[in-house]
């Protein structure tokens, strides 16, 4: 791979394609759209690291034998012909019916050759030769392109439809040499160095956009989070464009590891529409429905992983027969002084819902009371506790993460064979395997967060939540921190 791996690395973010008419339409529960101050900077970065590849770039040799007055025939060889610099003063980036088009217009670039010649002629038989150096400067050069983009079965793919480029003024100025040489340059071969640039950087055109779409056709399809559940990052309908901003859709729910779990019956409901009233437009807005959060919910669920047995309380005391004794006779009579612990299982997949300010979780679970009795796990309680939680949205990295709040909660005792439990123990029990386990321990999964479909080598930046319900939508600038001749693929995301 060669510098020309990322020349059009950032077209991801250019991504394109005709609105058609007639298509399947699929649901996609997370959407990016890609605003034109967006385009803007993924544009600068795509002409920075195509000048990058083609700076200093050889031209092919260009060799031919000319007919020159009282010199005779000459067989002029230029080489080394090298662009060392470009500069790109204008360009442009437009979204239209068919795709996008990029304009470079304008540009000036700097070439560096070498030049020989032998001549001869019947009246100077035995010849002449000579050789140096020459630099020429293209004083305006331009460059469009166009390319279109499809969803081909849940992977994007890129076409580059028209490209052209086109030197309009070329100069030369020779290092020594005669006269007849600078014409004879000028006459001859500036044709030929000009095509050569041309050609060049059409090339280049060439080998990034099909580049590009060997790296958007090997991005992964699923993105592992963690060893239980995985996120869909299938594109799904073909972008969508617009003459301000370009949509792209995900299919965004989480899926289960190992076994293939498909949420049936999730709809979109209404559509994003907040992203364009605000007040300094961002270069992307990602929306995420509430239904990615509860496919989420029902694949952790699923997967049976929302259970914890607790032996350690901060009040150790409650996990001993002997603290109930004069509270709960019963237990102490049948288990005397016998250490106790707590089965904690979600007993439905929690149920999330974004609103207006922040979103609202409700959890049931069942903490199950264990006596250990001559090392058995004799269960003789089962306290049902419904609670809400308020979790605030927020960006970590590149990661959509979540800080969760008790609200309140309610209990009940589901069965019993140690009678009726005092209200005191099931208050203190609820609210000690609340807060120091459950909040704890879904705080600690929530803060590492939902990946947003971010490249690698890019980075949020000044990024702002906003609940509009059933969405949050992340509206962010994007820095951008790769390298150019960068070798690596980037993978999905960070
Ligand atoms: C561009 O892509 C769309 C699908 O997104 C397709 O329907 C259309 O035919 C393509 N246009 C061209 C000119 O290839
Ligand atoms: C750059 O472009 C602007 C207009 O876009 C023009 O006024 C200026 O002369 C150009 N500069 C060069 C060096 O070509
Ligand atoms: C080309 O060379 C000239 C003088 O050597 C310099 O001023 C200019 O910045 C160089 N680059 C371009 C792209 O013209
Ligand atoms: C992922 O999403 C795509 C597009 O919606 C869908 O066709 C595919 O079945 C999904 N994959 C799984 C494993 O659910």
């Amino acid at each position: 791979m060669t510098s020309s791996t990322c020349f059009l690395l950032l077209f991801l973010l250019l991504l394109s394609s005709s609105t058609s008419g007639v298509q399947h339409h699929e649901e996609g529960f997370i959407s990016i759209t890609i605003s034109d101050k967006g385009l803007d900077f993924a544009k600068d970065i795509l002409i920075d690291q195509a000048v990058d590849s083609i700076t200093l770039s050889q031209l092919p040799d260009i060799e031919e034998t000319v007919q020159v007055p009282l010199v005779g025939k000459a067989r002029v060889v230029l080489s080394e012909i090298t662009i060392n610099d470009i500069q790109v003063n204008s360009s442009s980036v437009n979204t239209g019916e068919t795709g996008i088009a990029v304009v470079v217009s304008g540009a000036t670039a700097n070439l560096s050759l070498k030049w020989r010649y032998s001549a001869s002629s019947w009246l100077v038989p035995i010849g002449i030769s000579d050789s140096g150096t020459a630099t020429a400067k293209v004083n305006d050069l331009q460059v469009g392109l166009t390319v279109n983009l499809t969803n081909q079965e849940g992977t994007l793919k890129l076409l580059l439809l028209d490209s052209g480029c086109h030197v309009r003024d070329l100069s030369i100025k020779l290092h020594g040499g005669a006269a007849w040489l600078y014409q004879v340059l000028v006459d001859a071969f500036a044709g030929s160095i000009a095509s050569g640039v041309e050609e060049a950087v059409s090339d280049q055109i060439n080998e990034g956009i099909s580049t590009l779409d060997v790296l958007l056709q090997s991005l992964p399809k699923t993105y592992p989070i963690d060893e239980t559940a995985a996120l869909n990052v299938s594109f799904v309908n073909n972008p969508e464009l617009s003459d301000s901003a370009i949509e792209l859709e995900i299919n965004g729910l989480f899926i289960g590891r190992n076994e293939i779990l498909s949420p049936q019956g999730y709809h979109r409901g209404s559509d994003v529409s907040v992203s364009r009233a605000n007040p300094s437009p961002k270069m992307i807005t990602i929306s995420l429905h509430e239904n990615v959060f509860k496919s989420g919910s029902l694949v952790y669920f699923t997967a049976d992983t929302l259970k914890w047995t607790v032996d350690e309380l901060p009040d150790q005391n409650l996990l001993n027969t002997a603290e109930w004794r004069f509270l709960i006779p019963q237990l102490y009579k049948q288990y005397p002084n016998d250490d106790m612990n707590l089965d904690v299982f979600v007993s439905s997949p929690p149920d999330i819902q974004v609103t207006n300010k922040d979103v609202g979780v409700q959890i049931s679970i069942d903490i199950i009371l264990n006596v250990l009795e001559a090392g058995e796990v004799v269960p003789v309680a089962c306290i049902s506790v419904d609670f809400s939680a308020s979790c605030a949205a927020e960006i970590i990295g590149n990661n959509l993460a979540g800080w969760l709040k008790l609200k309140k909660f309610s209990t009940y005792l589901k069965w019993s064979k140690i009678g009726k439990l005092h209200v005191n123990l099931i208050q203190s029990v609820t609210s000690a395997v609340l807060k120091t386990v459950l909040i704890p321990y879904l705080n600690s999964q929530l803060v590492r967060g939902i990946p947003l479909p971010i490249l690698n080598d890019f980075a949020l930046e000044n990024a702002r939540i906003l609940y509009a319900p059933p969405w949050i939508t992340v509206s962010s600038d994007v820095s951008f921190f790769g390298h150019y001749h960068h070798k690596h693929l980037p993978a999905y995301v960070s």
